[in-house]
């Protein structure tokens, strides 16, 4: 296997790293390449702001399922200054890669190489490939290289840590992983109140209960086990259940997750939503025996707390009860129960109350989509749940008040 080495700080990853390493793979044929953070690099002591292991989860977070690039820790193991001698000695131990390793570096640090320990033989036991970073001019370089006919991206971690820290636009320059990681650690003095609302197209703001690492998590496993249709549609309620939240005073990031997890469990085959369904503790109901695809929402909340290790009830409950709802259900519940009725990509119901601003509060919202709900399964003559009816019955209790 041919591998490559690219070193760095990596405080933080961001897109222009990822795209020399995708040209090194695609235009010099390489097979991998071995993304190593420093710990501390010889010539920017003391430069991070955020601990080597934040630098290291930030690069782990933003190569899922790419075969083609590795993250070692290795100089963050070692610790101490990080020397590339020791790094390339110790790579090529343990990858064993064919022939001579590559080590890629731009053309910023090209210029100090010979300042670099064992300079002449870190030349000699790689094949040196100079990136282009800072210009696309020659370089002057005293030892054989390869350079990389790489786009220049005008994108440095320097000038992402200052906008973070300013609150200017940073989100779209680094890979999403690495933008989570920022955003639920506060690194780089980001701050959530400075991160706009939905009106503004900027990232949904974090509240206190739940990680956008663990959010994007479930995101992903949800496309993993839906049909495209139904992630987009699993999406709408995301971002409608996030909505709703936003507006009747409840945790908006709960909303989010719960709304894209309600049917993560629908397309799953029968026995298995079964078994699922059943380690919740509770019996089948008649009507759950007739038609076991209501057991989705038990089977979906089953698989949050199992896969996932939730243990937030009240986004639980919002999974297993969107289906028939039950007079108990909480307000999280209830938002999610809305917005898997009324998401805009449900295109022959809930259009009646698709202006949420209507409402002024979530449970009138709430009674009258469940009316409209229940008034349609009607129509079609579909069986109604025991949940279903005694929520009917407690909704109109309560008016009657
Ligand atoms: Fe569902
Ligand atoms: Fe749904």
């Amino acid at each position: 296997m041919k591998l490559a080495i690219l070193g760095g700080s990596f405080n933080p990853v961001h897109l222009g790293h990822l795209h020399v390493a995708e040209a090194v793979l695609s235009v010099l044929g390489y097979d991998r390449i071995v993304m190593v953070p420093a710990f501390t690099s010889p010539f920017k002591p003391g430069a991070h702001e955020v601990s080597p292991a934040d630098r290291l989860d930030m690069l782990a977070a933003s190569i899922p399922g790419d075969p083609r690039i590795a993250v070692d820790g290795c100089e963050i193991l070692r610790g101490g200054v990080s020397y590339t001698i020791d790094t390339i000695a110790d790579i090529r131990g343990r990858y064993n890669p064919a022939g001579k390793p590559g080590l890629i570096i731009g053309d910023d640090l090209a210029r100090t190489f010979s300042q670099w320990r064992q300079a002449a033989d870190i030349a000699a036991e790689t094949d040196i490939i100079i990136a282009h970073r800072e210009s696309s001019g020659p370089v002057g370089f005293p030892y054989p290289y390869t350079a990389l006919d790489n786009a220049v991206m005008e994108i440095s971690s320097a000038s992402i840590r200052d906008r973070v820290q300013n609150g200017e636009p940073w989100r779209s320059l680094v890979p999403p992983g690495a933008r989570f990681i920022i955003e639920d650690r506060r690194l780089y003095g980001y701050a959530p109140e400075d991160a706009g609302n939905g009106a503004s197209g900027q990232a949904p703001v974090s509240g206190t209960g739940v990680s956008h690492e663990l959010i994007a998590r479930v995101e992903a496993e949800v496309r993993s086990l839906v049909s495209p249709s139904r992630f987009l549609h699993c999406r709408g309620a995301a971002l409608t259940a996030y909505d709703l939240c936003a507006r009747f005073g409840l945790d908006p990031d709960r909303g989010y997750l719960a709304g894209m997890a309600h049917d993560m469990a629908k397309s799953l085959p029968e026995g298995d939503m079964k078994r699922l369904a059943r380690r919740d503790g509770g019996n089948f109901s008649k009507l759950e025996r007739k038609k076991p695809s209501l057991l989705h929402g038990r089977a979906g909340a089953v698989l949050l707390r199992q896969k996932f290790g939730i243990e937030d009830e009240d986004i639980l409950e919002a999974v297993r009860h969107h289906t028939a709802g039950t007079p108990e259900m909480g307000p999280l519940a209830r938002a999610v129960y809305i917005a898997d009725k009324i998401e805009p990509s449900r295109r022959n119901a809930g259009e009646n109350f698709r202006d949420i601003s209507r409402f002024a509060e979530l449970d009138g919202l709430f009674s009258a989509v469940l009316e409209e709900t229940v008034a349609f399964l009607r129509l079609k003559q579909t069986d109604l749940s025991a949940g279903t009816l005694a929520l009917l019955d407690a909704v109109h209790t309560r008016r009657d008040l």
